[in-house]
């Protein structure tokens, strides 16, 4: 067997590490199971977020107003993103989409839920006006099909946002084997394949601190 089709080889804090780049069922099992008992975890993955956080008026900023339209969160946990902007925007559609069926169960009613998996959605082309992910891509594994998948459910001229760990500060926090941070170039160079407007930045949880290089924001137009 070619160990090279299954894993990518990095290196953390000087020792080598594989990490999986085939989302095969068995491992997709057992990242639902372990994203299944983290639902129980309220302090490390809560249901909700202050709407003052940085990472939330981002991505409202870039989406622009909701009222009226389609809206997705990739990987959406508990829905506590969609949660805020339901509030904010009573008017709009909003729908999460992830692997854990445990996460879904915790995502407040009036927000529309489907379980599966980012690489294979169960949506058709351009139903969505616009999707994030926040923190979830990190755990897609197969990542370029994610960010293709991400792309093609949103419609020509939507908006879509990326909030993920930045693949320099890799060591700096605990990580699951199937775990990937990524460059700024890499995550822009597979959004531009889809998309014909993509920026990226550093980003802080509060907008008037600086940020400290371990979060960032990729914004594109379709
Ligand atoms: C760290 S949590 C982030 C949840 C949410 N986006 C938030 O910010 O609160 C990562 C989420 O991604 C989901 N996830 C992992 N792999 C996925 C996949 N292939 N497709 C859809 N969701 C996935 C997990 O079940 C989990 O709920």
């Amino acid at each position: 067997m070619d160990w090279r089709r299954f894993f990518r080889w990095r290196t953390e804090k000087g020792r080598g590490r594989a990490c999986p780049t085939l989302l095969t069922p068995e491992l997709q099992a057992r990242i639902q199971a372990s994203f299944d008992q983290a639902a129980g975890d309220e302090e490390h993955f809560p249901a909700t977020i202050d709407p003052r956080i940085y990472h939330v008026k981002l991505i409202r900023e870039h989406l622009g107003g909701l009222a009226g339209k389609r809206v997705l969160d990739v990987g959406c946990g508990k829905g506590r993103f969609a949660r805020v902007f339901q509030e904010q925007d009573p008017e709009a559609e909003l729908w999460g989409l992830d692997l854990s069926e445990a996460m879904l169960r915790r995502v407040p009613a009036g927000i529309h839920t489907r379980a599966g998996s980012m690489t294979a959605m169960p949506f058709e082309d351009g139903f969505f006006d616009a999707a994030y992910a926040t923190e979830s891509l990190e755990h897609a594994v197969e990542i370029e099909q994610a960010v293709s998948e991400i792309c093609r459910v949103v419609k020509s001229g939507g908006r879509i946002a990326i909030i993920d760990k930045n693949a320099a500060q890799w060591g700096r926090l605990a990580t699951p084997e199937w775990e990937r941070w990524f460059t700024r170039e890499e995550l822009e160079r597979l959004l531009a394949r889809h998309c014909r407007q993509v920026t990226s930045r550093f980003i802080s949880y509060w907008e008037d601190v600086a940020p400290d290089g371990l979060f960032l924001a990729w914004l594109a137009v379709k």
